[in-house]
């Protein structure tokens, strides 16, 4: 038998181990190899039932994405094709249990669904995730998950893509028992004494397929669907594949199985094969390979970090400390004054009330997180600290002298962290006597909800302080992705040339609303100037003082954003900038600066005109990408999928997408080229193709393969 499944017999219950590390996905081979293992255990008289259950970290993860990969790519790749293995189980005449442990997810609960019981340990969790890959549950998941849970609560699951705890999948009918994995015997033991038990039963085992009851009366049926069709579509918008696993639900309730899986079967195809379902497999690997970075060895842990000390309690401090403490880290949060220390704690215990109103969090889960947070006024409890990140004010004096300070008193082998946005992280750490130990941590607000870290290597920051980086961000459930020192890094840095063709697309004529609609209509989660109202206008002015050597003096000045600054007009904090906000949060067209726009083009001598979705499309996107181009050739992002990375995590970009430079590959590099070419032509050097650009574009290349290249050379 392949040793991707063996077969052992306890108590007459034959025990089928899955061992396909890391996490035990379907690669071909091993369906087969089940299926062979489950049809011998049947056949055997010595065998009165089945456990199936995974050696390793986790039960089955799901299909080998690497092949769903290739199907998406290559029309003529086959899909993965799991019914043969689905219908042996649930054919199998004797009681066949799962047991369950670690993530079951995708085709691993798919093929735990044909099961005939579930058992899975308490810390468990079940997720049918394959809306986030673009695809539907296309094993016949679809079928069988409104058979167990009903329709309601597979919609949920299905369209979230979110995996549930053991014990709501109990609740909900898609697991039949928990219990304590570290009890006498573990997960094995009490699987077989469950099997037994099963096996013991008058009535013959029921297939999930032949189950109705839980399915609903056609009314029911045709609200439940509504209402996920609408939840599709706020929370996975413009995406097809929530939509499509609706869809699929729906046959589950109106037609026989089979029917209803061949139903799911055309729609899984259509999936497969879909733009998103390409962009969303690349962002799923490039998330995974952020993590590899050439001279920090896979192997190489990096420091433990248990206490975390965070210098500023301002909103990205409290942020950070949220975060940290949701991670079961000690905090030590520290303010200069009683005053702004007693004001970071009091936001975080709101913001910490509102999850609880939202139900998100219990107020015991709130206390225990809330425990972990110590306040101190000054440095106190920094010097215990094993990771310390300065959280202060965004000015390079400030921060070099925070560093000098707590250089004196942290501990020789502790970690510090700048969580600056754009400043020189190789100045900061020259104001200690440990550059070496020094590493940006730049989070995005609000930092205990954004994804993404970018972690900026100065020149002398050691292997070891970006392994624990790494480590950490994981820890905290965050994107961490190694970016070069250079002024903005790399995700700032490429807002810098977006946000500027916005604001000439302004003044030459189009409007903050209309440059809006027209991101948000295309997948963008805010438009620009939404954003810059959010983040302040006085913050991005501040910035480009900091920032002013590096600008293009070709550049049009002022700025209208420097305009809306001279009259107070900072963004939301102010209750205007490039919109005003009645006390609230929703933009709302401002006559005023539709006004101060005309003034602004009258005196720049601009005849303003009409601006087409499309030419604001390629003039704010294709910024991005030809920005993104010269970091990458300039070395500040290790791949252009860091930097796909980046933006989906951190910046909105809409992940079905794939993020800037996977987009741009999919239009054509040379399209691309051509453009900014024209662009170049009309608006001069601010437009000037990257020359990484140009040169992929002769040769017919794409972002990917650079990335495939230069992943070779290394090797
Ligand atoms: N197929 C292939 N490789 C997979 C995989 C899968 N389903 N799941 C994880 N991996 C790989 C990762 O790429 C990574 O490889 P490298 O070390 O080479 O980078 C390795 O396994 C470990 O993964 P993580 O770093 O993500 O490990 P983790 O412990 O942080 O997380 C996990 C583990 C929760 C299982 C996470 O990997 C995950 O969410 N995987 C995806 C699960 C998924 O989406 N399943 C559905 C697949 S689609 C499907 O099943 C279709 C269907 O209907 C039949």
């Amino acid at each position: 038998m392949n040793e991707l499944v063996s077969t052992a017999t306890q108590q007459g219950v034959a025990v089928i181990q899955i061992d396909n590390p890391p996490v035990n996905a379907l690669t071909a081979g091993l369906p087969e190899a089940l299926s062979n293992a489950v049809r011998l255990a049947d056949r055997d008289a010595a065998v009165r039932a089945l456990v199936v259950i995974c050696a390793g970290r986790t039960f089955i993860a799901g299909a080998d994405i690497h092949e769903l990969e290739r199907a998406a790519w290559d029309e003529t790749a086959p899909l993965p094709d799991l019914h043969p293995l689905l219908s042996t189980i649930e054919n199998c005449s004797k009681p066949v249990v799962m047991a369950v442990h670690g993530t079951a997810l995708g085709g691993g609960v798919e093929v735990a669904m044909a099961g005939h019981f579930r058992i899975a340990v308490a810390d468990a969790r079940l997720g049918l995730p394959e809306t986030n890959l673009g695809i539907i549950p296309g094993a016949e998941g679809t079928q069988r998950l409104p058979r167990l849970v009903g329709i309601e609560k597979a919609v949920e699951i299905v369209v979230s893509g979110k995996p549930i705890g053991a014990s709501d999948a109990l609740r909900a009918g898609l697991v039949d028992r928990v219990v304590d994995g570290n009890s006498e015997g573990g997960l094995r033991q009490r699987a077989v004494e469950f099997a037994l038990e099963m096996a013991e039963r008058e009535s013959p085992v029921l297939r999930t397929q032949d189950r109705h009851d839980r399915l609903g009366t056609p009314e029911a049926i045709g609200a439940y669907l509504a209402a996920g069709r609408e939840l599709a579509r706020k929370t996975r918008r413009h995406q097809t594949a929530p939509l499509a696993a609706i869809d699929a639900i729906e046959a589950a309730a109106t037609l026989p199985f089979e029917e209803g899986c061949a139903r799911e079967r055309e729609l899984s195809v259509q999936c497969v094969r879909s733009e998103q379902c390409k962009a969303l497999i690349h962002g799923f690997f490039a998330e995974r390979a952020v993590s590899r970075v050439p001279d920090v060895p896979k192997e190489m842990t990096g420091s433990q970090i248990g206490r975390v000390a965070i210098i500023g309690a301002g909103t990205m401090g409290g942020g950070i400390a949220m975060a940290c403490a949701n991670a079961g880290l000690d905090v030590v949060l520290t303010d200069a004054t009683r005053a702004a220390l007693d004001r970071g704690l009091s936001t975080i215990s709101r913001n910490y009330d509102a999850s609880i109103k939202r139900g998100r969090l219990t107020a015991d889960a709130v206390e225990q997180r809330l425990a972990r947070i110590e306040g101190h006024v000054g440095y106190d409890g920094v010097e215990t600290a094993d990771l310390v990140i300065e959280a202060v004010f965004e000015s390079l004096a400030v921060k070099q002298q925070v560093f000098t300070e707590i250089d004196a008193i942290v501990k020789a082998d502790a970690v510090m962290a700048t969580n600056t946005s754009t400043l020189d992280i190789d100045a900061i750490a020259s104001a200690t006597s440990r550059p070496a130990s020094v590493v940006g941590l730049h989070f995005f607000s609000p930092a205990n909800v954004m994804r993404l870290v970018e972690i900026v290597r100065g020149s002398a920051t050691g292997p070891k302080i970006i392994a624990t980086a790494l480590a950490l961000a994981k820890r905290l459930g965050k994107v961490g992705v190694v970016v070069g020192n250079g002024p903005g890094f790399v995700g700032n840095r490429m807002m810098f040339p977006y946000m500027y063709e916005a604001q000439f697309l302004v003044e030459d004529g189009a409007t903050p609303e209309q440059v809006d609609r027209v991101l948000t209509d295309w997948g963008m989660a805010m438009g620009i100037f939404a954003v810059d109202d959010l983040g302040g206008l006085d913050v991005a002015w501040r910035v480009r003082q900091e920032l002013r050597q590096f600008e293009d003096p070709a550049l049009r000045k002022p700025l209208m954003s420097e305009r809306l600054c001279e009259l107070g007009r900072f963004g939301q904090k102010t209750g205007s900038g490039w919109y005003r906000y009645d006390g609230g949060r929703t933009p709302i067209s401002d006559p005023e600066v539709l006004q101060l726009l005309e003034t602004v083009s009258r005196e720049a001598g601009i005849q303003r005109r009409p601006f087409s979705p499309e030419e604001i499309l390629d003039r704010t996107i294709f910024s991005l990408i030809n920005e993104g181009a010269r970091v990458l050739e300039q070395g500040f992002a290790q791949r252009a999928a860091d930097i796909d990375v980046i933006y989906t995590s951190g910046y909105g970009f809409p992940a079905y997408r794939g993020g800037p430079m996977f987009f741009a590959d999919r239009v054509g590099l040379r399209t691309v080229c051509d453009r900014v070419n024209e662009l170049h032509r009309a608006f001069g050097a601010r437009w000037e193709p990257a020359p990484l650009l140009t040169a992929l574009a002769a040769r017919s290349a794409t972002f990917r393969d650079y990335d495939a290249e230069r992943a070779a050379a290394r090797t």
